[in-house]
């Protein structure tokens, strides 16, 4: 069945695991996570980007995440809005039947500029107010996460958050968090930790204490109620790289989040995890390699199966890690 966020956080925290939220733009992603979810027996969380509602439209979005639900009526579903850019883009989801939306006001509408607390404390709180009236869940977010988009908060030296004093100020600051909180009532709040988003995340090989694990602490201390959110979690396995090189593509050096420190995230309040690049890195991967090895094939489903199957792999070593299977 489709179901809440709250209602599957609120399962996760109070059987200490974490569930991952995979994005998804596509059919072979959807079955990918489904095929896992069902063979682990994990509840499901799948969200689409605005860059996902503009490849393959809305409505089919929607309908490909409905059709997991039918397909499979035994798995509890989340239809999660990623990184909702204003409270017009949340309205329109809630309207059209996600039973989640991010409101991220931790960025102006061009979901580009840093806002200022009020901004976000005055978009997040309007979109709660709404989404709570219809039992649909709010994640808000509160501090500033490395990306490629802002160019801010970027940690490439894979020695880890806590050491890099210049960045301590964009880790999400307990106080303001449960400031935020208060004043909005968000469900679950993404913070700042020392993650950022998409494949090229530290350029050395991490040494451990890459997540601001002190400070997940403490924020968790301070809003023990509030589901806390890791986005930019993907690990970059080594293994499709190599694959990836093997086979024509380029890509250069570049380390994820290591799983064990997640767990330890998850240990300490993290309870939605969100990945989309190891999808994209296993899929490209399993196609790179197919084509090169069937040079005949040109029948896209022979490809797109390996890629699902890749895909797949990845979710049930992800749902296994973070606890979730066995949970649905
Ligand atoms: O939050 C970022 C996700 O990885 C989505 O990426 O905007 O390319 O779909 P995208
Ligand atoms: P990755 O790029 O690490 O997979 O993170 C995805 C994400 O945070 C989507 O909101
Ligand atoms: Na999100
Ligand atoms: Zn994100």
């Amino acid at each position: 069945p489709l179901v809440s966020m709250r209602q599957l956080l609120d399962h996760a925290a109070e059987n200490g695991y974490g569930l991952p939220a995979f994005n998804v733009n596509n059919l072979e992603q959807v079955q990918a996570i489904m095929q896992a979810a069902d063979e682990c027996d994990s509840p499901v969380i799948m969200q689409g980007s605005a860059g996902a509602r503009k490849y393959a439209g809305e409505p089919f979005l929607r309908h490909l995440i409905l059709a997991a639900v039918e397909a499979y009526p035994h798995i509890p579903v989340v239809m999660h809005q990623d990184h909702g850019a204003s409270p017009a883009v949340c309205i329109q989801a809630m309207r059209s039947g996600f039973s989640s939306v991010m409101m991220d006001g931790s960025l102006l509408e061009d979901a580009k500029t840093p806002s200022d607390y009020d901004y976000n404390v005055r978009v997040t709180r309007q979109v709660v107010e709404m989404a709570h009236a219809i039992g649909v869940s709010v994640e808000g977010e509160l501090g500033c996460l490395g990306s490629l988009e802002t160019g801010m908060g970027e940690k490439e030296d894979g020695h880890g958050a806590e050491g890099l004093l210049s960045h301590d100020q964009l880790l999400t600051d307990p106080e303001q968090a449960a400031d935020f909180v208060k004043q909005t009532g968000v469900d679950a709040l993404a913070i700042a930790i020392g993650t950022s988003h998409g494949a090229y995340k530290f350029t050395r090989k991490p040494t451990g204490d890459i997540l601001a694990i002190e400070r997940i602490k403490a924020i968790h201390d301070r809003i023990p109620n509030t589901h806390l959110v890791m986005h930019g979690s993907s690990s970059v396995p080594q293994e499709w790289l190599a694959v990836i090189r093997e086979f024509g593509g380029e890509m250069k050096e570049t380390y994820g989040v290591p799983v064990e420190e997640i767990v330890t995230g998850i240990r300490h309040g993290v309870r939605k995890i969100n990945i989309d690049t190891d999808i994209r890195l296993a899929m490209t991967s399993s196609i790179r390699r197919h084509l090169a090895t069937h040079k005949s094939e040109f029948d896209p489903r022979k490809f797109l199966k390996d890629a699902m199957l890749s895909a797949r792999d990845i979710c049930k070593l992800r749902f296994e890690a973070f606890g979730s299977a066995g949970q649905a």
